[in-house]
């Protein structure tokens, strides 16, 4: 099996593709190696989501096509990684021939000699979540990046239960990493030409870290990371607006290379239905929150999810979400319907009772809200001067240079001198939906 050569696709969340690289630097040092070509893979792993029923009816149609692959190929060997792995365990491999190999997200470490069982023709599990396991000592292969921005994976798991999410069960305990590994990755991909780092967790307000006597919170890891260098830039993801404090805001406020945008999922504006998802703040507590972050950042972006349609979901509490939305001025939303996931509070405890036309249209009226609140946001940008970091040139034409904002807008600019990995002047002269255009000054 060795000197065989890997192939890994994610989906799901930032924290998924974070693990895709950890599940890499592992396969790496058990002395297999890696190829971006599918076609050429020995073993085709797929990191999965199990957040939305959608999110796990994608899989199964990838992995009709594995099974297309493997008839071409019978020794190629197909593995499942991640959350759906860790929900289903054995019981994917009743359902579906064609894997040969199922590990959960705390089980990475044991791939090597899973690949081994594989070998030896039996077919491979360890679905065994961990309450410590957080990969600290693992240095990621930057798998598919571009040189300029990279993840760092600072929590694991979460023990919030909200009650439509499957994350606690799939992910397991909140675990923090050891901090000072934290810093020294951050300084490592800085020397390596990296020039944005975005720390990672499902909630990264309660991360905690206490060595000799002393705890680390976020706000005083965040410092540390953007005391590695000013011209290292800094965000995260995802903050829970029960635990943002005003200390983290004062720390945003202080350093220039900590990002200007909050990712605050509301999920509803309805205090009822908040309470419902066992969000743990009430509509005007949240609003409290945003307020506090225009004080202390005036020029902050904030997004957000929204779901639409959760259970007991009255016409009043949709119109509480749009109101809240039109309130706070989200810069930019993800949103979505409810779905239903097995084995969550919502699932055994409440009905599914809006029906689905009505949360279609309940989605539709969020959707077309919110892009009227991204484009104000992008318009308010117009003529003004922005620092961006040159990631790369744009997708669609090499005259032009796509980076971002502060603010984690896509800015789009012709090509300068420059190079990515540069910070530039830009002064916004148009948008469109997704992206401002401007020019160097
Ligand atoms: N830890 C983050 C969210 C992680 S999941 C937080 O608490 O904010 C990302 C988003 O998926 C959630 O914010 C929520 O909006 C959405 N989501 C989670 N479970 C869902 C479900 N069952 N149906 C629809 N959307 C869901
Ligand atoms: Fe899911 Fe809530 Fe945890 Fe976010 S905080 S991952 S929504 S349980
Ligand atoms: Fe999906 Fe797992 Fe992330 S369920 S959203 S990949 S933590």
């Amino acid at each position: 099996m060795k000197n065989k050569k890997f192939f890994i696709e994610t989906y799901g969340c930032q924290m998924n593709f974070s693990d895709s690289e950890i599940v890499a630097s592992i396969l790496e040092e058990g002395g297999f190696g890696s190829t971006k070509d599918i076609m050429d893979a020995d073993m085709i792993f797929i990191n999965t989501c199990s957040i939305r029923d959608n999110a796990e009816q994608r899989v199964r149609k990838r992995l009709e096509y594995m099974q297309f692959l493997k008839k071409k190929n019978p020794g190629l060997v197909i593995g499942m990684l991640g959350c759906m792995a860790e929900r289903l365990k054995t019981q994917l491999l009743e359902e579906e021939q064609v894997l040969d190999l199922i590990a959960g997200p705390d089980s990475y470490r044991d791939l090597p000699r899973l690949m081994a069982e594989v070998e030896s023709g039996r077919k491979a599990v360890n679905t065994l979540l961990s309450i410590e396991e957080t990969y600290a000592d693992i240095s990621p292969v930057r798998y598919d990046s571009n040189g300029i921005s990279a993840f760092i994976s600072i929590m694991r798991g979460c023990e919030n239960y909200c009650a439509y999410c499957v994350v606690p069960y799939v992910r397991g305990q909140e675990r923090s990493r050891d901090g000072i590994s934290i810093t020294q990755e951050a300084e490592t991909l800085f020397h390596r030409g990296f020039r944005e780092v975005t720390l990672l967790g499902q909630n990264v307000n309660s991360y905690q870290w206490i060595q000799d006597g002393t705890k680390t919170a976020f706000a005083g890891l965040l410092e540390k990371v953007a005391q590695v260098n000013p011209l290292l830039r800094i965000r995260f993801a995802t903050s829970h607006p029960k635990d943002l404090s005003d200390e983290l805001l004062q720390t945003m406020a202080r350093y220039k290379n900590i990002c200007k945008a909050i990712h605050l999922p509301v999920q509803s504006g309805s205090t009822s239905i908040l309470d419902h998802m066992n969000r743990g703040y009430t509509r005007d507590q949240y609003l409290e929150r945003t307020t506090a972050i225009r004080s202390f950042l005036p020029d902050c972006a904030i997004s957000t999810d929204i779901i639409a349609g959760f259970c007991d979901e009255t016409e009043e509490d949709h119109k509480e979400t749009l109101s809240l939305m039109e309130q706070v001025g989200f810069d930019y939303a993800y949103m979505f319907r409810y779905s239903e996931r097995p084995e969550t509070l919502a699932a055994d405890r409440y009905k599914d009772n809006v029906p689905a036309e009505i949360k279609d249209r309940r989605l539709r009226e969020i959707i077309d809200l919110q892009q009227k609140l991204s484009y104000q946001s992008n318009k308010k940008d117009v003529g003004k001067t922005v620092e961006v970091l040159i990631e790369s040139f744009s997708k669609r034409s090499d005259e032009f240079f796509s980076g971002r904002n502060s603010q984690n807008k896509v800015v789009i600019f012709p090509v300068t001198s420059n190079n990515p990995g540069d910070y530039v002047r830009v002064k916004i002269n148009r948008f469109t939906s997704a992206t401002l255009i401007g020019e160097v000054i």
